[in-house]
């Protein structure tokens, strides 16, 4: 499988920290902030990966990634999102990349504890529609928010002021090959973006989504807490891994 990393945007909720350079490129204790997805799709196995990004500082994301060989991959790709048009409108910019073979996609402000080693190798089993990751989180309104019946997943809703559950759909996702198409079909939502959840649920009505729960913490970085919840969660597993 191949991975995308979304590091599109224009950290708008981290002001001034992103006056001049990508959210993405921000510190998160010992490295920046796009390291860490990179390193998920790594240790997943996933060795071709594609970086979308945009705004003024495209250029840095070559320098500082180069060609992937520091993260073991075969080759870091690269491509543009000329507008701010939403997660699902960078993931589109993929398309030729993907090839037709499934993709595993991890926004890059999104930082786990553990692996998503088996949820990749349970899609390569599944090989049709899409998987997504759920965790359980204190603050679900923040976050796209699963809802169940039984154990299949029924819907998603966008950051719900009164959420049903307390499941986020953290920001890694796998789809087979017609999300392209998928993506073509969407609309912009109320903040003028095209959103992955419209992704996600088409896939819930076309009855193919599956999902894993997320072991281990989960965080995003976009805000001025998330950033720093995840260089404490980061400091204190680096700690915490140096006692044993
Ligand atoms: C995005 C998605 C949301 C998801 C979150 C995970 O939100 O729209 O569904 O739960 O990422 O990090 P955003 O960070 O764009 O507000």
């Amino acid at each position: 499988m191949k991975g995308v990393v979304l590091a599109g945007g224009t950290g708008s909720r981290l002001f001034p920290l992103t006056k001049i350079t990508n959210k993405h490129l921000l510190p998160i204790y010992d490295k920046p902030m796009i390291y860490y997805p990179i390193e998920t799709l790594a240790e997943a196995g996933i060795r071709e990966v594609l970086v979308v990004t945009g705004g003024r500082n495209a250029g840095d994301f070559l320098r500082l990634l180069a060609n992937g060989k520091e993260f073991g991959l075969k080759q870091i790709n690269y491509a543009y999102q000329e507008g701010e048009g939403g997660i699902a409108e960078a993931l589109a910019l993929a398309e030729h990349f993907a090839e037709d073979e499934p993709i595993c996609v991890i926004l890059g402000d999104n930082l786990i504890q553990g692996s998503i080693s088996q949820a990749v190798r349970d899609f390569e089993a599944q090989k049709v529609g899409a998987k997504i990751l759920l965790k359980e989180v204190p603050d679900a309104s923040r976050f796209g928010v699963a809802e169940l019946a039984g154990d299949r997943i029924v819907g998603i809703e966008e950051k719900p002021e009164h959420p049903k559950t307390n499941l986020a759909v953290t920001g890694m996702y796998m789809y087979d090959s017609t999300v392209f198409e998928k993506c073509r079909h969407l609309t912009p939502s109320r903040r003028g973006e095209l959103e992955i959840t419209d992704v996600n649920n088409a896939y819930i009505r076309e009855g193919t989504m599956s999902f894993n729960y997320l072991d281990g913490w989960w965080t995003d970085a976009g805000t001025f807490d998330s950033l720093r919840r995840a260089t404490n969660l980061v400091a204190e597993t680096r700690a915490g891994a140096a006692q044993q």
